[in-house]
């Protein structure tokens, strides 16, 4: 099988391309290497999977013109988008990278997979589409029409628009809600490694809504077979929460770093930030029956594989 992975130089994007190519998939990655995190943890990942296989092209996916000769030149089978501009905070300073990249750069995935014959696309979506809902767990037929950050409201834009393209031209697409995932590899603009990078260097960890922030911490393996059932049993229509099915506290996620680090933490409460989102608890009822999805890794055993991941990459000794 020949899979376009979009953002595979990301943190979701590499471990679903590394999967892929692990069971003897091609993969090819579009990725613009944006300079929202530290580029070389990007460049790392690609290396990495360059190595097993992968054909990794630099593109920036809202040009059109561009992203059609990748299309042209290769016949994907399937289409694995998680491109995007990430994170709640940033989309209040550079609301315009949110509208390019996720819902231009969606449009055109979606327009090039119905030119080219691709008929099945999985597409990332995210836990921030629930907003400010009160009824937990949430749950895929919940109501979200209240985003309460742009980089939300380009979520739900993507699950509409990949809606569309459902009933127009009868592609096969699923929207995966992610809930906030972590590990190996991860993302440095979210709070695990944050956290660490200040942890280890002695400095306070900013704690919003003063340490009333719930989320579903969701650990990167079980994120990758959710995604990789996705690709495998096309729907013709679905959103999907791919969450680990329990809301726990920031706190709770702080003392489990404390404990692999071995560091006591010095924690500088703080208001609620705009945009920001109280609680997050996914319902994975629907995820399990149609995905046979089953989140495996608890979060003391993610957090002590990201903290051992962590000291190796960057060199740190116990
Ligand atoms: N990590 C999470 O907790 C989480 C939660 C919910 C949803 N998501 C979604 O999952 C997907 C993957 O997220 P991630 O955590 O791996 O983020 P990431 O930022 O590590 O990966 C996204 C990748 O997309 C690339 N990219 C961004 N804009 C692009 C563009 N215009 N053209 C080409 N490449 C572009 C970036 O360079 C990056 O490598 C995203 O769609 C994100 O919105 C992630």
């Amino acid at each position: 099988m020949k899979v376009l992975v979009t953002g595979g130089a990301g943190f979701i994007g590499f471990h679903v391309a590394k999967k892929l190519l692990e069971r003897g998939d091609s993969v090819v990655v579009v990725d613009n290497f944006n300079d929202y995190y530290d580029v070389s943890l990007k460049i790392s990942r690609a290396e990495l999977i360059r190595k097993s296989g992968a054909e990794i092209i630099k593109m920036d996916i809202s040009d059109y013109e561009a992203l059609e000769k990748i299309f042209r030149q290769h016949e994907f089978d399937k289409v694995c988008h998680l491109a995007a501009q990430a994170g709640v905070r940033y989309s209040m300073e550079y609301p315009f990278v949110y509208s390019k990249s996720n819902v231009l750069g969606t449009h055109n995935i979606l327009e090039l997979c119905k030119e080219h014959g691709v008929k099945d696309v999985v597409l990332a979506s995210s836990s921030s589409v629930y907003g400010n809902n009160k009824k937990v767990p949430f749950c895929e037929d919940d109501r979200v029409d209240n985003p309460i950050s742009v980089y939300a409201a380009t979520k739900k834009s993507n699950e509409e628009l990949a809606y569309t393209y459902h009933h127009l031209y009868g592609l096969n697409c699923t929207c995966l809600r992610f809930f906030t995932v972590y590990g190996p590899w991860g993302r440095p603009d979210m709070a695990l490694f944050k956290f660490t990078q200040l942890m280890l260097d002695d400095k306070d960890i900013p704690v919003f809504n003063h340490g009333n922030m719930k989320r579903d911490f969701t650990y990167i393996d079980d994120i990758v077979d959710g995604v990789i059932a996705a690709i495998d049993k096309p729907f013709p229509y679905e959103i999907i929460n791919l969450a680990r099915g329990e809301c726990r506290t920031l706190l709770e996620y702080i003392d489990n770093l404390e404990k692999h680090l071995g560091i006591e933490a010095k924690i500088d409460m703080l208001p609620m930030q705009p945009g920001d989102v109280p609680q997050t608890h996914g319902d994975i009822s629907k995820a399990k029956g149609l995905l046979e999805y089953e989140p495996e890794v608890s979060i003391s055993e993610g957090v002590k594989k990201f903290v051992d991941w962590y000291r190796e990459y960057y060199g740190i000794k116990e």
